[in-house]
């Protein structure tokens, strides 16, 4: 029995799905949805305002800021109501409305931007917002994910010993990188240990995380328009960039056998398991990171409509993608 009196105290970290059975692969895909954020961000959420509370840098009057896609802006929503304090979300238009409803649900305000800057895209918009919140009052104070060490730190403490716990001949490991705290926390944490772990970072096409030039990217959660400070690209041995109709039809084939994953695992399981297919795979350990659940995206990748308005007709073309509308299978 698990009995808590704060909502950031519980989190699954010990939940993987083999998807053998579904992609034919050896891949173990950790489960980081089940916690009350429903998310992975809660890890770092939490990390950085324990740092700025034992710093000093909230007091009673602190009012949290911080840009984010949505499920940083979810986990510190909650985290801030637990404490008693007030929270600002940037996030933009491409933020889920049930990420917005859930974060205003929480009391948290949630600024949207909805103008990308001619240079720094989305991001780049929603840090200058932010900036400027910031110089018009002192009582503001952004945790700022993008440089806060605390978001790598929460990885290197929790997720990268927990998978190595449950998966002590692990010889691969794929990871999403938004932020880049998962992966620089995780590769951090594999590079000191007592064997090689091939770390493999994930992005979607038209990030410029890893270089490549910038384009369009509907899924929030993977990919910048501005490269990550927290970037190291020494600890990553090699980079996987994805398709975001890719991302549509793993995620949709996960759902025809049950598990409703959002959109980050539908890019991550879509890397690893091309990756598997191109080296051998049943010799190898494989574990890929999974940040949460695909509730959150009923509205998009869930949502026929949506995706023949984003990507065109034809995107779930195999029996397995295929969304089961009106109690047959329909192709979109
Ligand atoms: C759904 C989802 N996947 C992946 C990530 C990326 O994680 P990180 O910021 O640690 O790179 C995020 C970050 O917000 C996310 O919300």
């Amino acid at each position: 029995m698990s009995v808590i009196s704060v909502p950031q105290a519980f989190n699954e970290d010990e939940l993987y799905v083999d998807l053998r059975s579904i992609f034919g692969y050896p891949l173990f895909l950790k489960c980081e949805g089940f916690n009350f954020a429903g998310s992975i961000k809660l890890k770092a959420a939490a990390e950085m305002v324990a740092a700025a509370d034992r710093d000093g840098a909230l007091t009673c009057g602190s009012i949290l800021v911080e840009s984010s896609s949505g499920n940083l802006g979810v986990a510190l929503s909650m985290i801030a109501a637990s404490k008693g304090y007030r929270f600002v979300c940037v996030t933009d238009s491409r933020c889920n409305l049930s990420t917005r409803l859930l974060m205003e649900a929480l009391g948290s305000e949630v600024h949207t931007i909805t103008e990308p800057d001619p240079a720094g895209g989305f991001l780049g918009a929603r840090l200058d917002y932010v900036r400027a919140l910031c110089a018009s009052d002192d009582r503001y104070v952004w945790l700022s994910q993008y440089t806060n060490p605390g978001n790598w730190r929460a990885h290197y403490r929790t997720t990268a010993p927990a998978i190595a716990r449950q998966f002590p001949q692990l010889d691969v490991l794929f990871i999403g990188a938004g932020t880049t705290g998962t992966l620089m926390g995780c590769a951090h944490w594999f590079r000191d240990w007592h064997r090689p772990v091939h770390i493999v970072a994930v992005d979607s096409l038209g990030s410029v995380t890893f270089g490549g030039s910038p384009g369009r990217r509907m899924i929030p959660g993977l990919g910048a328009s501005v490269r990550p400070p927290l970037l190291d690209e020494s600890l990553v041995d090699e980079v996987v960039h994805v398709e975001e109709t890719d991302t549509v039809r793993a995620c949709h084939r996960l759902a025809r056998r049950g598990f409703l994953f959002g959109g980050s695992t539908g890019t991550v399981v879509s890397a690893a398991t091309s990756w598997l297919a191109r080296h051998d795979a049943d010799r190898l350990t494989a574990v890929a990171i999974a940040p949460d659940l695909g509730e959150r995206y009923l509205d998009t990748i869930y949502q026929a409509n949506w995706i023949e308005a984003i990507y065109g007709k034809g995107v779930l073309r195999d029996d397995a993608d295929v969304p089961v509308q009106t109690g047959r299978q329909t192709a979109v």
